[in-house]
């Protein structure tokens, strides 16, 4: 069960949630939908990953962030996010139209590299690639601040956590879902997999198990932007009731670690097992669609 020891120092390196769920977030999104998948999806994704451990996708998850600063990864910078053009707290809304910049945001990129992997005429390391840029936005959509244009998804809020400052970004992609673990003591890769074992629990046996049905509904491969559009719009409608409850304005310079860490905690929560139950979703039918194209054998004989 223990990682070795490259993988967690890999993770340890990365800068604590720069711009990003950090990579507490996406590792555990990943291990909640490496337990949802279906047997045939995880050997395709072990597959075309070249990774046949229970790793495959958490030890991917957080690549998306590790070469968007540099120089060839820089034209994936603005694949994380989609700025919503809005007003928290009194309106919040996402358009497509408006809101996705020209050169392609999370919701676009999700169609994007969902395609690519589709593409059966691609090298598979291309398709590699757009397996863990997938991974990785799945992850992005589900964190509110990733679909909000205030302050740049609040990177310039500054706030105050258990007394340090940080930008109320930071505080949506990594310190809350840290002080809920009680912190995590640089071992994203271990505290992902326990969390996200509880959180596969919760889902299956416990307190999510029935809303967990409606999580999917609608969820189409045909149309990877509606699908992507309800995640952002439902992520994005969170800004408005827990991350700018009282507006912009009044939150800067507020200690967040008490009543408000409080409120957002059990979104968080929410919030990364619907990323991860979804994720699963998503890739059962990627690996059921390009399974079907590569492998038309395979229906002969059945
Ligand atoms: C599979 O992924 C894990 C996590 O990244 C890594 O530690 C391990 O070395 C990988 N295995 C192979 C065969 O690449
Ligand atoms: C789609 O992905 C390709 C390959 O990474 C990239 O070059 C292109 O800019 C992307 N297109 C959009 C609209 O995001
Ligand atoms: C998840 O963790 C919480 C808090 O520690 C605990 O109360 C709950 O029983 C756990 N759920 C599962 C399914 O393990
Ligand atoms: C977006 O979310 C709002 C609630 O915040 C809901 O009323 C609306 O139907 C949603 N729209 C879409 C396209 O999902």
């Amino acid at each position: 069960m223990r990682l070795n020891q490259k993988a967690v120092a890999a993770g340890a390196l990365l800068l604590p949630g720069a711009m990003a769920w950090g990579s507490l977030g996406h590792i555990t999104v990943a291990y909640i939908a490496t337990n949802f998948v279906k047997d045939d999806t995880a050997a395709f994704f072990q597959g075309l990953l070249q990774n046949e451990t229970e790793h495959y996708l958490a030890g991917v998850a957080t690549w998306a962030d590790s070469i968007r600063y540099t120089r060839w990864g820089r034209f994936t910078k603005n694949f994380h996010f989609i700025d919503a053009k809005d007003t928290p707290p009194t309106y919040c809304g996402v358009d497509f139209e408006r809101d996705c910049k020209e050169d392609g945001c999370v919701v676009s990129s999700i169609q994007n590299y969902t395609s690519q992997l589709l593409d059966t005429q691609l090298w598979p390391w291309r398709r590699s690639q757009a397996a863990k840029f997938v991974i990785h936005f799945v992850g992005d959509i589900h964190q509110p601040l990733h679909v909000e244009n205030v302050a740049q998804g609040g990177n310039g809020i500054h706030v105050k956590w258990e007394r340090s400052e940080l930008n109320l970004h930071h505080v949506w992609d990594t310190s809350i879902a840290e002080k809920m673990l009680g912190g995590i003591r640089r071992k994203p890769y271990d505290a992902g997999f326990n969390w996200a074992a509880n959180l596969t629990g919760e889902i299956k046996t416990g307190k999510y198990a029935p809303a967990s049905k409606l999580w999917t509904a609608g969820m189409s491969l045909e149309d990877p932007i509606s699908t992507a559009m309800g995640w952002a719009n439902e992520s994005n409608a969170i800004v408005c009731t827990h991350v700018f409850p009282e507006g912009p304005e009044t939150i800067v310079g507020q200690e967040l670690a008490g009543d408000y860490y409080e409120k957002a905690a059990p979104v968080i929560e929410l919030q990364v097992a619907k990323a991860g139950y979804r994720l699963a979703a998503w890739l059962d039918l990627i690996a059921d669609s390009a399974s079907g194209s590569t492998q038309p054998v395979a229906i002969d004989e059945l």
